[in-house]
């Protein structure tokens, strides 16, 4: 008798002593149903009755002894299993990081920025036009009527004959001046459309900025010291600005405005193609037919608007030599701004 008890005691010690040991299974092989110690138990009629209390104390012994064996194991196991979790999911913290790729603003929208900034800082508010836009805005109510030479300096893409896709920002003047009455000072930068075929210095989609002041009494005065504060803000403190006369329907009169050398101060340089000088904005007192289009009576109100090519000035400011590197969004490009 204590043989067979002693020879499932070594059989279990040996089956636990192994680490990965598979505890139910030794536990139904020996405690389950069928299991040997049940069996021994079973046969437990055939003994004498003074065997039969000596046998039942050692099989219950040998009962308590597999359980709390099973259960020992069992916390050994999920130790072990534990501490090879914590080992496979410990972190190196002195490996080198990743350093993700941050990305940067594109230099369009840095000067962008740049310029509504400093039109907000001088009281400007932003409005906003469509780029799909009605003939009307973009070219009529700005008194360019249909066949007026000027349609074809700003050819653009038709989508109906009504209906295009702007060639200047200066439409959104003739919608602020319909919704709002003087005094008006705003600002409007967005995208505009030429059908221009795609060199260093032209692309069919450009930027542009467009400026409206509107009130009693604004002269060109108000003009030029609007332009050479924001362009003494926008380029350096000694800048200077230059009117050349011009002409556009709907400013009269018209300027085209320089400004001095950012770099070379007017001296001549590679920037300026030695020029001392930089075009960078178109302007002008509002025409008083575009003021009675918007039903606003020129005989009491004046005002002057002003437009810019944001990729002109970018394109300088960072000497950028090809416009379309603009949009190619390569970032060996991109990165340098
Ligand atoms: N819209 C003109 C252009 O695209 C620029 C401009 C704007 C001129 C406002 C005068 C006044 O060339």
């Amino acid at each position: 008798m204590n043989e067979t008890f002693d020879k499932i005691k070594q059989q279990v010690d040996a089956l636990l002593a192994s680490e990965q040991a598979d505890l139910e299974e030794i536990r139904i092989r020996y405690l389950g149903k069928k299991g040997e110690l049940t069996a021994l138990l079973r046969g437990m009629g055939k003994l004498s009755p003074d065997e039969r209390p000596i046998f039942g104390q050692k099989a219950n012994e040998l009962r308590a002894y597999i359980e709390a064996a099973l259960e020992e194991k069992k916390a050994e196991q999920k130790k072990a299993a534990e501490a090879n979790q914590l080992k496979a999911e410990r972190l190196d913290v002195t490996m080198p990081g990743k350093t993700p790729i941050l990305g940067k603003r594109h230099p369009l929208a840095q000067v962008e920025e740049q310029l509504v900034n400093i039109f907000l800082g001088m009281g400007f508010d932003v409005v906003e036009g469509p780029e799909v836009e009605y003939d009307y805005y973009n070219f009529q109510a700005l008194n360019i009527p249909e066949n007026h030479p000027a349609r074809d300096t700003q050819d653009t893409f038709y989508i109906s004959p009504k209906v295009l896709l702007r060639s200047q920002t200066s439409g959104v003047q003739v919608r602020t001046m319909e919704k709002q009455k003087p005094p008006i000072r705003v600002i409007s930068p967005g995208r505009v459309y030429r059908s221009d075929e795609v060199d260093a210095t032209h692309s069919p989609m450009f930027h542009q900025l467009e400026g409206l002041v509107v009130d009693k009494g604004i002269t060109m005065g108000d003009l030029k010291g609007t332009l050479e504060l924001f362009a003494k803000k926008m380029f350096g403190n000694d800048t200077k600005i230059r009117f050349r006369p011009h002409h556009f329907p709907f400013t009269e009169p018209s300027a085209e405005v320089d400004i001095s050398c950012f770099v070379c101060g007017g001296e001549g340089c590679r920037i300026c193609k030695g020029e001392g000088w930089i075009e960078i904005l178109g302007a002008g007192m509002v025409h008083p037919n575009v003021l009675r289009n918007c039903d606003i009576d020129p005989d009491e109100y004046s005002g002057f608007a002003f437009g810019l090519g944001i990729e002109r000035i970018a394109m300088r400011y960072f000497n950028i030599n090809d416009m379309r590197l603009c949009y190619e969004n390569d970032v060996r490009f991109l990165k340098q701004f």
